[in-house]
């Protein structure tokens, strides 16, 4: 992966993770981006920042280098989220560093300690809550909003005030892997688009969802600013037309206490022969009625496909032999 320019002063960086379950349950067959901003003004300021598993922070430390920066330079390193996938490069990043001031929120401090053992003795603690400011120079100028419980307690996101641009973290970001040469949704084809939104969907539904009404209040206080760039620390950097991830987040966040899609899942479970004219029955039924129906059969598909489906169906139907027992994997649940 190369860094890349996303606006005057602010640059990305990113790694990519393949072949494995993140957090140890999502497959990612398309991969993940784990992004992470530089923020040049008279000072330098990283925002958000990558695991550390083997080479991830190597990969992050090599881009800075080739943008003709060195990471001795960076005097502040923000922390909107503390969970380890953007914190876990923090010791790595100390050990090459003569230190810097760490900007978070009270609550991500202390978790800061009690995960990473990060202290005074470690670096200069720099706590911030909604409204504060850091002036980088040169025109740079970060605020910082506080957006607990998306999805953890001490979340929180940051705003460059002179390119508009906000960097929310986990919030409106998605599984799959972008393309190094197309990190930006001005670059991307519709199709393409309508990817990311599906796998920012999953993403949501696996891991957000339960959260849905912090996120409503996250929207709120996102809805005051003029955001012209959003850069989440999954996927895609919106810059042609950020309303979109932020409206699709909106209808989301709405399921959890809204009608949602007029749209039916089914989730079937046992063998062809004995189900398999039911299936067909209920599809003809659904499509013959002209409703969308989503089958999947359990436990062949894996949860990580069946939530963000059940998630935005009105209807769910559950198929299930009369021998099953015990039910299999969703449906028990
Ligand atoms: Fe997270
Ligand atoms: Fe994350």
């Amino acid at each position: 992966m190369k860094y890349s320019n996303v606006t005057d002063g602010i640059f990305r960086l990113s790694a990519h993770i393949h072949d494995l379950l993140f957090e140890g349950i999502w497959p990612l067959p398309h991969g993940m981006s784990m992004n992470s901003y530089i923020v040049q003004g008279k000072e330098i300021a990283i925002i958000d920042g990558v695991c550390g598993w083997d080479g991830v922070p190597e990969t992050l430390f090599r881009q800075f280098e080739e943008r003709g920066l060195s990471v001795q330079d960076i005097r502040y390193v923000v922390l909107n989220h503390m969970e380890p996938d953007h914190t876990g490069w923090l010791v790595p990043l100390k050990q090459i560093t003569r230190g810097f001031e760490l900007v978070a929120t009270p609550k991500a401090l202390r978790l800061a300690k009690s995960f990473f053992g990060l202290d005074e003795s470690f670096c200069t603690l720099h706590p911030v809550k909604s409204g504060d400011r850091i002036d980088l120079g040169k025109g740079k100028v970060l605020r910082f909003e506080e957006i607990p419980n998306v999805h953890w307690p001490e979340t929180m996101a940051t705003y460059e005030e002179s390119s508009r641009t906000l960097f929310p973290c986990d919030a409106f970001g998605s599984f799959g892997a972008i393309r190094e040469e197309a990190p930006f949704d001005d670059q991307l084809s519709e199709s393409e688009l309508a990817f990311f939104e599906e796998e920012a969907v999953r993403y949501f539904a696996n891991i957000v969802a339960a959260f849905s009404w912090p996120v409503k209040k996250a929207l709120e206080k996102i809805d005051s600013l003029d955001i012209r760039v959003l850069a989440p620390g999954h996927g895609i950097v919106w810059r042609k037309n950020p309303a979109r991830i932020v409206e699709l987040y909106r209808r989301l966040a709405e399921w959890s206490t809204a009608p949602t899609e007029p749209e039916i899942t089914l989730l079937w479970a046992g063998t062809e022969p004995s189900m398999g004219s039911l299936v067909k029955a209920a599809v003809d039924g659904a499509l013959g009625e002209g409703v969308p129906i989503h089958v999947h059969k359990v436990p062949d598909t894996h949860i990580s496909y069946i939530l963000p489906s059940v998630l935005r169906s009105s209807g769910v139907i559950l198929g299930i032999p009369y021998s099953s027992d015990p039910l299999p994997s969703p449906l028990a649940h």
